[in-house]
């Protein structure tokens, strides 16, 4: 049984469909002062129930929460929980004295609630070793993306930066193309400057991919780079499309296609992680 929240709708039923299980969709809505609600509809759930529901933005940490006591109440003693774009991931250390240890009290807190966990691309998979209390595994979304892109006519995939090689290389594989990186320095939270680059572009059609797109300056930096060096297309993917302020529209104004993931649902979200998740279940 694949119970759904109020986020990543799609990629629960989609779940669900290919797991060939029943779909049920909580009813969740706000109160006026803006608390939450949830109630699962039904007289019991299975004993074995998967859960899917984002912590991003946080009131769908709340709604979490109140999903898992909700299901808890109905009989499921076995919850598995996708956390398809898990919120804080990226506050992984303390950057700076004072700061708080945002992935790890995240992680602490819901391993209380779970008996397994499931997550995808994480933005470093290693802040799992915080959720100790029961198993979870980080799953990939590059098998999803690569095979979305098999007949786009790519040459080349890159990674915006190295942290993002691997799975560069691991679209390139699926495709059966090259792929590299170029080399990124942040400046601040919107600008990032893409270091002039050696790569092999001209006449190339060319797929960036990157585990977040929030405010598209990286993308933007490197599909200029790419322009520079010739490159005929440029293609941007992405496993969770924040698209922060207006992204896909600055996006689009450079890139030939703009692609997500279903992790976060948007005009762009094409491409549906389900198989991946379902495999791991
Ligand atoms: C950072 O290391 C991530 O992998 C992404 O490159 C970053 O979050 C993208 O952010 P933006 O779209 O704001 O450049």
């Amino acid at each position: 049984m694949i119970l759904g929240g109020s986020t990543s709708k799609s990629l629960a039923q989609d779940l669900a469909r290919v797991l060939g299980v029943e779909y049920v969709q909580a009813l969740t809505k706000r109160f006026p002062d803006g608390e939450a609600y949830v109630r699962i509809e039904r007289e019991a759930l299975d004993k074995e129930v998967v859960l899917v529901q984002n912590t991003y933005p946080d009131a769908n940490l709340v709604e979490l929460l109140l999903l898992l006591d909700a299901a808890r109440g109905l009989g499921a003693d076995k919850i598995t929980c996708v956390i398809p774009y898990f919120g804080y991931a990226r506050q992984d250390r303390r950057f700076n004295p004072g700061e708080a240890l945002s992935a790890k009290v995240m992680l602490r807190h819901l391993e209380m609630e779970m008996d397994r966990l499931l997550t995808i691309d994480l933005h470093k998979p290693d802040v799992l070793e915080w959720f100790a209390r029961a198993p979870a595994s980080d799953l990939k979304a590059a098998p999803a993306i690569g095979e979305f892109f098999s007949n786009h006519g790519i040459d080349l995939v890159l990674g915006p930066d190295k942290g993002a090689t691997k799975r560069a290389e691991e679209v390139a594989a699926v495709i059966g193309c090259e792929s590299d990186h170029l080399e990124k320095a942040r400046l601040s939270g919107t600008e990032v400057r893409i270091a002039p680059s050696q790569i092999e572009a001209k006449g190339k059609t060319v797929l960036i991919v990157d585990d977040i797109i929030s405010t598209g300056g990286t993308i933007v930096a490197a599909t200029s780079e790419l322009k520079r060096l010739g490159a005929s297309k440029v293609f941007a993917a992405c496993t969770h499309g924040l698209f922060t302020g207006g992204a896909v529209d600055r996006l689009k104004d450079v890139c030939d296609l703009v692609v997500s993931t279903n992790t976060l649902e948007s005009d762009v979200s094409r491409v549906s992680v389900a198989k991946v998740v379902a495999k791991e279940i």
